[in-house]
Parts: C-alpha cells; sequence; structure tokens
C-alpha cells in the first residue's frame, strides 16, 4: 500500500497526499505549480479551454488522450503523464500548431486559444489527417466566443504541410515507465482531516490496484464515492453539489475494459471508454456508433465510461434507449466476505431502474460488465436523440426502436423512450399494438397516438411536456419513412 499519489507534469515528478489529492488538475497546475497556460471558464467539461494531454500506459506504451483538466481530479491521476500548453514547445520556441495559430489569425483573446492548441496536438498525436470534418469532430469540445470557428479551422488545415514531431516524444519515457512499474501494483490510501467550525472529519481517497481489492474496500464501505471517468462526479463536485468524505477511484482497473465478441453476444467492461466504444462500434455496430458519436466532446468520450453513464441514472442518458431495446444485461460483483469469494449476477436493463435515479444495484455491488446479443442481419434498429444542438448537448428526447420482421409483418418489436418520465420508459401496450401488424406507414401512426397515451412527461427548460408528447407520437412516423420504407418494399417482394 501506498499513502501518496505518482503522476509527470511535462516530465517533472510528482507524490501528492491527503487534501492535495482532493483538487482538480487543472487548479493543481495553476495554483500549485503556477501553469497558468491552462485556462478554466466553464469548470464543467463543457467549453474545452482547459483541455491537457494525459497519458496512461497500457502494454507497457503511453496512450495519450486530450481531457478537461477541470473536471479531472488528482485521485483519478496515479502513474500517469500530463502535457500542458507550456509543455508542447521543447526546444522551440513555440510548438507548430500554435505558429498555425498565429499564421492564420486563430486567436483574439486568447482564452480558449490553449485548449484548442492542445486538442490539435491530441490529432496530431493519434496521426490523424487534419480535414474539415476531423477538425470539426476533434474540435466539438472547444468553445471560442470572439475569433470564430473559420480561422482556427484554417490553422488546423495548415498543420497537413507541415512535419511535425510527435510531442510525447520530447520526454523521457522509458524513466517514467520505470517509476511506474515499480508503483502500479500498490493501491493508493490516503486521508487527512478537515477542520470546520469546531468540526472534524476524516476525508479519503483510495485507488485500488486490483478488482479485489476495489471490491473488498467496497464491502467495508458501502457509502464510498465511485470514480470512473468522472464527467457526471466531478460536475457536481465543481459545483458544490457534492462533498463525497471517501472516494474509491477506479483508474487502475483495466480489466474492466475489455470488449469481447463471443458468437452473437458482445461484452464490455464497466470502464471502457465512451471513445474506446465508439470505435469498436463503427465497425460491429454502426447504429450505436453513430449515437456515440454524438455523445458529448472529444475530451468527455476519453474519461467518460459506459457504467457510469449507466450508474449515473439519468432519463436522458444516451445510452440507455440502446441497451433498454437490444435487452442489454448489466454484471453487478461483490465480495461476500463470509465464504470470501466474489459473488456476480447479471440483471437485464429493463429491471435495473426502480425509480429517478434508484437501481438494483447494492450497496457493496460494483457494475463490472455488460453484455448484449449483437442484432440480426435483419433486424432493424434505429436510434434516436433529440437536443436543441447536434453537438455537445444535452438530450431533451431520445428513442430506441428495435424490429424483426417477418413478411412485412412485425413479428417482435421493443421500443424504449427517454426524456418522458422519471427514468428511460419501454412502451409495452405500444409494443403489444404493433405485433403480428403489417409495417406500413398508418400502422406506426396509430402506435405514436397509443405512444402519447403511455408516458406522461414534464415541462423542463429543453423543452414542453405538450413538446415531448408530440415527439414520441412523431418519432415512429419519422422512423417509418427512415428505415422502413425501402425495406418494407423487398420483403414483400
Ligand atoms: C460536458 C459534458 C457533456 C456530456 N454529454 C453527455 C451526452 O451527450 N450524453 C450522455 O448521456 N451523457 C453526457 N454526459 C454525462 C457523462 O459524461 C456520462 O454520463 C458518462 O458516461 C459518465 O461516465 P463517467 O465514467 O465519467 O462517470 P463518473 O462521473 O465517474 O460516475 C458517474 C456515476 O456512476 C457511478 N459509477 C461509475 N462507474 C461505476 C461502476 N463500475 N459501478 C458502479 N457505479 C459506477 C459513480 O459512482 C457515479 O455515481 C456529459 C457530461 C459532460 C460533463
Ligand atoms: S473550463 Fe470549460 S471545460 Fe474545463
Ligand atoms: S479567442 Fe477569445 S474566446 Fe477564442
Amino acid at each position: 500500500m501506498r499513502d501518496y499519489l505518482l503522476f509527470y507534469v511535462n516530465g517533472m515528478r510528482h507524490q501528492i497526499s491527503g487534501e492535495q489529492g482532493f483538487q482538480s488538475l487543472s487548479d493543481f497546475l495553476r495554483n500549485d505549480l503556477g501553469l497558468v497556460g491552462t485556462k478554466v471558464v466553464c469548470a464543467e467539461g463543457d467549453c474545452g479551454s482547459c483541455t491537457l494531454l494525459i497519458g496512461r500506459v497500457r502494454n507497457s506504451q503511453f496512450f495519450y488522450e486530450s481531457i478537461d483538466s477541470c473536471i479531472m481530479y488528482l485521485y483519478q491521476l496515479d502513474c500517469s503523464h500530463v502535457i500542458t500548453v507550456e509543455g508542447l514547445k521543447g526546444d522551440q520556441n513555440i510548438h507548430p500548431v500554435q505558429e498555425a495559430m498565429i499564421e492564420m489569425f486563430g486567436s483574439q483573446c486568447g482564452y480558449c486559444t490553449p485548449g484548442f492548441v492542445m486538442s490539435m496536438a491530441a490529432m496530431l498525436e493519434s496521426q490523424e489527417t487534419m480535414t474539415r470534418s476531423s477538425i470539426q469532430d476533434g474540435l466539438t469540445g472547444n468553445l471560442c466566443r470572439c475569433t470564430g470557428y473559420e480561422q482556427i479551422i484554417e490553422a488546423a488545415l495548415s498543420l497537413n504541410q507541415k512535419d511535425i514531431p510527435k510531442v510525447t516524444k520530447l520526454f523521457n519515457e522509458e524513466k517514467m515507465l520505470l517509476d511506474f512499474r515499480k508503483h502500479v501494483s500498490k493501491a493508493v490510501s490516503s486521508e487527512f482531516e478537515e477542520r470546520w467550525n469546531g468540526n472534524s472529519q476524516k476525508i479519503k481517497f483510495y485507488v485500488p490496484a486490483t478488482m479485489d481489492e476495489a471490491l473488498k474496500f467496497k464491502q467495508k464501505h458501502n457509502d464510498v464515492t465511485l470514480v470512473a471517468g468522472g464527467t457526471d462526479i466531478s460536475v457536481q463536485m465543481n459545483k458544490e453539489r457534492l462533498e463525497p468524505n471517501c472516494v474509491m477511484s477506479l483508474t487502475h482497473l483495466s480489466s474492466l475494459e475489455c470488449f469481447e465478441i463471443n458468437e452473437k453476444t458482445l461484452t464490455v467492461g464497466a470502464k471502457l471508454s465512451w471513445s474506446k466504444l465508439e470505435e469498436y462500434c463503427q465497425q460491429h455496430l454502426p447504429q450505436f456508433a453513430e449515437i456515440i458519436e454524438i455523445f458529448a466532446s472529444r475530451q468527455i468520450k476519453n474519461a467518460a465510461t459506459i457504467a457510469g453513464n449507466i450508474a449515473n441514472a439519468s432519463p436522458i442518458a444516451d445510452s440507455l434507449p440502446f441497451l433498454y431495446v437490444i435487452d442489454a444485461e448489466i454484471e453487478l460483483s461483490r465480495y461476500q466476505p463470509n465464504s470470501k469469494v466474489v459473488e456476480k449476477r447479471w440483471v437485464r436493463i429493463n429491471k435495473f431502474y426502480h425509480g429517478y435515479k434508484k437501481t438494483e444495484m447494492r450497496p457493496e455491488e460494483l457494475i463490472t460488465r455488460i453484455r448484449w446479443n449483437l442484432p440480426e442481419v435483419e433486424d432493424i434498429l434505429k436510434l434516436y436523440k433529440v437536443s436543441k444542438r447536434k453537438d455537445l448537448d444535452i438530450s431533451t428526447f431520445t428513442a430506441g426502436i428495435w424490429l424483426k420482421l417477418k413478411k412485412g409483418e412485425i413479428e417482435n418489436v421493443r421500443l424504449a423512450f427517454g426524456g418522458v418520465g422519471p427514468v428511460v420508459l419501454r412502451l409495452s401496450r405500444t409494443e403489444e399494438y404493433l405485433k403480428g401488424k403489417p409495417l406500413i406507414l398508418k400502422t406506426l401512426q396509430s402506435a405514436g397516438k397509443i405512444a402519447r397515451e403511455e408516458i406522461n412527461p414534464i415541462s423542463d427548460v429543453r423543452a414542453s411536456s405538450g413538446n415531448r408528447l408530440q415527439l414520441s407520437e412523431n418519432i415512429l412516423e419519422k422512423f417509418f419513412h427512415e428505415c422502413c420504407d425501402s425495406r418494407i418494399q423487398k420483403e414483400v417482394a
């Protein structure tokens, strides 16, 4: 066991324990290290001005990705290497990305600029070709309020003509790897005493090195706050809606990052990031990949995990309509102290939510894997996210529709709508109505009328209840025109 976190910033070693571990990375850089190139504007992962590169070791190699440092806490950083905008230049005056931003007039007030520079540096690190569409995708998580995006895109495009060495080669990775190798197999446990108004309480963070340690800790500390990517939890902490006094970071549980296809079944680890899942689904499940493409920004998707989305239990979580209609199962694991074994159980997602933010998960359990059967080639699967903006926006309404057809008739169907109740809802009456009916426009129109009777949405800042009722009805007609027109003609023929 260790009582300190170990990580490097721009090649410099840092050991952190106690209260310091409870800082966001951006605060640590700016306040403790004086690296004020990293800016903070929104402090909730929305604007990208705090973007950095974070390198984690997988199979004895560093992999670098962009993240938002305002919502990454130090207890998530053990055995990683952080590169800030100050670390980019090496022996040069400035980095070629910074040069390009100057040459193409990509900066005015400059507040967003370090974030844009770091996002472009991340694209170069992963050897992406700069095209208009890859740039728009890579910079979705960076907002600029004064320059206008055209000049920034021009700056990124101009990088194609430059021969730019990998920034990560500026640092002695061998030295860091050796150091991490000596440390990574030891869990980190550190605490401090917080004194306030005559009271005091112990605040603790724990970073297990193995799954067993994680489950044993959860068994002993039922009220511990789990942090995977932290993209939900850290926003709440920054906004002072949550002040946990015991945190367990899942950073080192790489066994929870699996992706396996066994015949028809796809099994993914709880801690698989949205970026990795998007990459895998592009090949194996394009319908889900389309939704992940418009899920948050690259910085968020590099950190956020599928289990975080499930456990957060939001009725507008974007993964849920898909997981409902594909009939996914969630593996829950816990340590059983009497028999000293790890017990696992699979729960259908359709039985997982008991009410708003209430789940089937017991206090001592962790989500460890999620599995589902891949759709058959002839199945129709369509997923929808309705939001005010296409990119980086919270959903107003979501829907998942899965159909099995036989000779033009609906043999089986699953419908799940989000944003229309306290949990994502399966529409059982509408499903019953659809079974055995011919797949024609009239069927879907009548089903839409039943669907709106099955839900009771509220009005909020994103939409009125009437708007959501109309969306629930119209989405079925939209589905028909998008997916069924040509398909049904083929089936009938
Ligand atoms: C700017 C921004 C944009 C976003 N955009 C979207 C979006 O488009 N669509 C969307 O659906 N969401 C969005 N989110 C929300 C968030 O990114 C997702 O819900 C994400 O999947 C959460 O994963 P995480 O690993 O970061 O969760 P964390 O914040 O680490 O955890 C979330 C919850 O899950 C629990 N948890 C995590 N892992 C486990 C586990 N293995 N077992 C049990 N409990 C666990 C935690 O204790 C916590 O209660 C956005 C968030 C931000 C900040
Ligand atoms: S400050 Fe806006 S994303 Fe971090
Ligand atoms: S240059 Fe001012 S916000 Fe982008």
